[in-house]
């Protein structure tokens, strides 16, 4: 072994504890009993409970016995170590630009140097967006999906996944509606020119995992994220109840569901959007498959109508989500300098802590 370096020490002693224990880490939720729901059993009404509480303590918990079948992640997860195993040459033909956010990108070619991963992004829908952020251009871009030669049946297992991973995230919003009170399908509506897409990412070993992070701290722009990760772990969630970092423990083949901006609005703040990030590992590599669940690019977000009332006047003033993403894409892409498009500019009333 050689030297420690006295910084890393430092850093090590001020980590925050893991004390991801059965009662203190992201709850587990089975949704066994969607296969055959009874709408009026306790038991139904239990899982609507479970949801509820979890959306609202954490804003992130897992889910078991969720229907998408084993072997369809496992294809996708395969033909992600494949694309990312081939050289920087071969991915960097389906490199994304500065009209197409679709494709593969490194951090190296963004401004978001201090993030450890590379990524392929697509979506399998048509999936529109403004081009524009200014509000009075009308003009649409379609969005394409670039696919890679290599591995041959990318596309093919991608396609079968998003279709799994789709009716996962459509029984999750069901739930979460009833969880609100609402009617089962009161959200479903937003999701028909669904601007939703999924991400490989690929976090490579980092030889100074103190010094990066594989992701940095941030919230989820959409609705709803269901992130598939592997057994190497890296993943750590804001606790709400203390600030803490919690790490969220690798469960075989389960999902990690987390609630996003557009929820948290949604609910007139109810399900909090919480702010997660991912550690790098020295000696592994990691993958990861976020499947980001985004209404249509036409959707104003505001509090819903049914949850806002005078003891709970709307906290949000309505935002176009087209509008939204083309912003946060543009400055991505861009070195602006400038903040980022986040929905607490969209408050009615802007509290200290903002
Ligand atoms: C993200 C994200 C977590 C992970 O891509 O937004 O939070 O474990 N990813 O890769
Ligand atoms: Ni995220």
């Amino acid at each position: 072994m050689g030297e420690v370096d006295p910084a890393f020490i430092q850093d090590v002693e001020h980590r925050p504890k893991l004390t991801n224990t059965e009662s203190e880490g992201i709850p587990i939720i089975d949704l066994s009993i969607l296969s055959s729901p009874e709408p009026d059993s306790d038991e139904f009404r239990r899982l609507v409970a479970e949801i509820s509480d979890a959306s609202e303590k954490w804003g992130f918990f897992q889910v078991i016995n969720h229907g998408v079948p084993s072997e369809t992640r496992q294809k996708i997860e395969l033909a992600a170590r494949q694309f990312f195993a081939l050289p920087k040459e071969e991915k960097s033909k389906v490199r994304r630009d500065e009209v197409n956010p679709y494709g593969y990108y490194d951090t190296e070619h963004t401004k978001n140097v201090r993030d450890w991963k590379e990524v392929f992004d697509f979506s399998v829908e048509s999936t529109f967006i403004p081009v524009s952020p200014e509000p009075d251009d009308e003009a649409l871009k379609e969005m394409i999906s670039q696919w890679p030669e290599y591995p041959p049946e990318m596309r093919e297992v991608c396609e079968e996944y998003v279709h799994e991973v789709q009716k996962l995230s459509y029984k999750l919003l069901e739930l979460i509606s009833l969880s609100l009170g609402l009617p089962e399908k009161r959200l479903n509506g937003f999701f028909k020119d669904q601007t939703s897409f999924l991400r490989m990412n690929h976090y490579p070993p980092c030889p100074s995992p103190h010094l990066a992070l594989g992701v940095g701290r941030h919230k989820d722009a959409g609705a709803l994220t269901i992130l598939a990760q592997d057994d190497v772990g890296g993943l750590e969630v804001k606790r709400k109840t203390d600030g803490e970092w919690v790490f969220v423990k690798p469960t075989p083949d389960a999902y990690i569901i987390n609630v996003g901006d557009i929820i948290q609005v949604w609910s007139n703040d109810k399900y909090e959007s919480v702010e997660h990030r991912v550690k790098v590992n020295s000696e592994r590599e990691r993958f990861s498959i976020p499947f980001f669940v985004n209404p249509a690019h036409y959707t104003w977000v505001q509090p819903l109508d049914e949850i806002v009332n005078e003891e709970n006047p709307a906290k949000y003033k309505p935002y176009n989500w087209g509008k939204f993403f083309t912003t946060r894409k543009t400055s991505n892409y861009k070195k602006l300098g400038v903040e980022n498009i986040q929905i607490y500019h969209f408050k009615t009333t802007k509290s200290s802590d903002e």
